[in-house]
């Protein structure tokens, strides 16, 4: 079924075997000395205990090819499984902070981004998330080294750990994004509740709510985010391997359908949590029993939701739309 991924983590589909490699032939020392091992140790408590091995994984990540070679894999996989529009996120400062420039990370994954439009028939945006366990100045630091790049990125995101980085501490910054003509989104409603998706709402004005599930705390939020079709992000796999949801019969993805909220399905950061795109409509639909017209309504709000202008929207839910007529 052809579908949009929104809400992917660059850094996060770095496969153990691919950081392995890249490790190597960087010469850098790693925690776990081959993939296995280092799959042993992608069990999380919650969101920190995932960010702390994801920022050391990155570590590897040093040359051009190496942006490069991990935006090809991600690629070549999301297209295997059908995903005919990619909105890919990325955290320059992990790398800056190293002493990696920005032009080596951008001019790595835009390479790898340019190469899929032709050979893997499949369209892009970049969105530049900003590190929130960082201060707002660093954070505008990080948008000023970009600038020059602004062709290359359509929107500014927001991620890492949510709690005690609340939206509000970024309200300048995402000001001006959205004043320099970004689209402006933010991880919310994830580690914290409703009340962080309410302020990346109205202190930011973000189009689009990544992860948002804990929303549904708050049945005014919800009616708003109803009345005005916000899109929210969902990671599945993700919440259930950062124990957002004990187990996937108990996420409330249908719950948020059957409610009217434009929620689509993403992977967030495949590498970690144990499967791709499809792998997260499958389980889900599986511990959720969701009805093909459930999984339809899915995709298409993936179109709808995507940053696409509306006239590349309609060419793919026309494709959508031809798929489900015709696939028995
Ligand atoms: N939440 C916050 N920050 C992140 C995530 C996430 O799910 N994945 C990568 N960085
Ligand atoms: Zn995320």
């Amino acid at each position: 079924m052809p579908k949009a991924e929104l809400h992917l983590h660059i850094e996060g589909a770095l496969e153990p075997e691919l950081m392995i490699e890249i490790g190597r032939r960087n010469g850098v020392e790693l925690p776990w000395p081959d993939a296995e091992s280092a799959r042993r140790a992608y069990d999380f408590r919650d969101l920190q205990s995932f960010l702390d091995i994801y920022y050391r994984a990155t570590s590897v990540l040093i040359r051009e090819e190496d942006f490069y070679d991990l935006t090809t894999a991600y690629l070549r996989k999301a297209a295997s499984q059908h995903v005919r529009h990619a909105e890919v996120f990325f955290d320059p400062q992990t790398h800056t902070a190293r002493g990696i420039a920005i032009e080596t990370v951008i001019r790595g994954i835009e390479g790898a981004l340019r190469d899929a439009h032709g050979n893997l028939n499949l369209s892009t945006k970049l969105i530049m998330c900003i590190l929130r366990h960082l201060s707002e100045r660093e954070g505008m630091e990080i948008f000023r080294q970009a600038l020059p790049w602004r062709r290359s990125i359509t929107g500014i995101g927001l991620d890492s750990a949510e709690r005690n980085n609340p939206p509000s501490k970024f309200r300048n910054l995402f000001e001006l994004a959205r004043r320099e003509g970004f689209m402006t989104v933010a991880h919310a409603g994830e580690e914290e509740g409703a009340a962080s998706v309410r302020e990346a709402l109205d202190i930011l004005q973000i189009s689009r709510i990544d992860h948002g599930v804990r929303c549904m705390e708050d049945e005014r939020l919800v009616a708003e985010l109803v009345r005005r079709q916000i899109p929210l992000t969902v990671c599945p796999l993700s919440n259930i391997r950062l124990r957002v949801f004990p187990s996937m019969q108990a996420h409330n993805l249908k719950r948020m359908l059957q409610r009217g909220l434009c929620v689509s399905i993403n992977s967030d950061d495949p590498a970690y949590f144990g499967g791709y795109v499809n792998e997260n409509y499958i389980e889900a639909a599986d511990a959720l029993g969701f009805e093909r017209s459930d999984i339809v309504q899915l995709a298409r709000n993936s179109f709808i939701a995507s940053s696409l202008d509306t006239i590349q929207k309609q060419l793919y839910l026309n494709e959508l739309q031809r798929y489900d007529e015709e696939t028995p």
